[in-house]
C-alpha cells in the first residue's frame, strides 16, 4: 500500500509538467511522509504501573469472582453496577464503604462471603487502580498532531 502511494506521487511528480507543481507535490508527499513517520514510532512515555502483591491477590479475586460481569474499571465491563474506578478516591465512598458493600448483598449484587483480608485485598486493588488516573476523564488534551493526551494522576 505505501509502496503503490510511493510509486503513484513519483508517477505524478514525473507528470506535472510546472516546476512549481513538482515542487508542491513533493512537499506534500514528504510531509506525508514524515508525518507517518512520527505518529508510528512514538512509543508511549507513561511508566506501565504495576500492583502490588496485595493488590494482584484483589485482581485475582475481582476476576474469580465475576464482579466484572456488573462492573466497569475505566468503563469497561458490565452495566448493571457502578464504574469503580475512583471509588477509593471518591470522598463520600472510599475503602470503609467498598468493604461494607461486599458481603452486604444489595439490590441485584449477590451477598459474597469475603474475609477481612480479602476485603483488604480487594480495597488495595482499587485504591491501586484509583491512583493511575480518572474515569470519565475530564482532563484530557486534544494536540496539535491529533492524539488525545490523558492526565495521569502518576505525572501530576
Ligand atoms: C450481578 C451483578 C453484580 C456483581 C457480580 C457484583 N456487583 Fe457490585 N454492585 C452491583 C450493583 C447493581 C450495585 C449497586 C447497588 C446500589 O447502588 O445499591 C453494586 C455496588 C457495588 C459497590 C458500591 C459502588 C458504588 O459506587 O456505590 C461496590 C464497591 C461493589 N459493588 C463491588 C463489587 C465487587 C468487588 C464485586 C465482585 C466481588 C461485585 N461488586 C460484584 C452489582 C454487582
Amino acid at each position: 500500500m505505501v509502496c503503490f502511494i510511493f510509486l503513484q506521487s513519483i508517477k505524478i511528480i514525473f507528470l506535472s509538467k510546472t516546476k512549481q507543481n513538482k515542487l508542491i507535490i513533493i512537499t506534500l508527499v514528504t510531509t506525508f511522509v514524515m508525518y507517518n513517520y512520527f505518529v508510528y514510532t512514538q512509543t508511549s512515555i507513561e511508566p506501565t504501573p504495576k500492583l502490588s502483591e496485595l493488590a494482584i491477590k484483589g485482581q485475582q479475586l475481582y476476576q474469580e469472582n465475576n464482579c466484572t460481569a456488573c462492573h466497569q474499571i475505566y468503563g469497561l465491563g458490565g452495566y448493571l453496577g457502578p464504574d469503580l474506578t475512583n471509588i477509593i478516591s471518591n470522598p463520600i465512598k472510599g475503602s470503609e464503604y467498598v468493604k461494607a458493600f461486599l458481603n452486604s448483598g444489595v439490590k441485584s449484587m449477590p451477598k459474597f462471603n469475603f474475609s477481612e483480608g480479602e476485603k483488604e485485598a480487594f480495597v488495595q486493588f482499587l485504591a491501586e487502580v484509583d491512583k493511575t488516573g480518572y474515569y470519565p476523564n475530564y482532563k484530557a488534551e486534544m494536540q496539535p498532531d491529533g492524539w488525545v493526551k490523558l492526565m495521569y494522576k502518576t505525572n501530576e
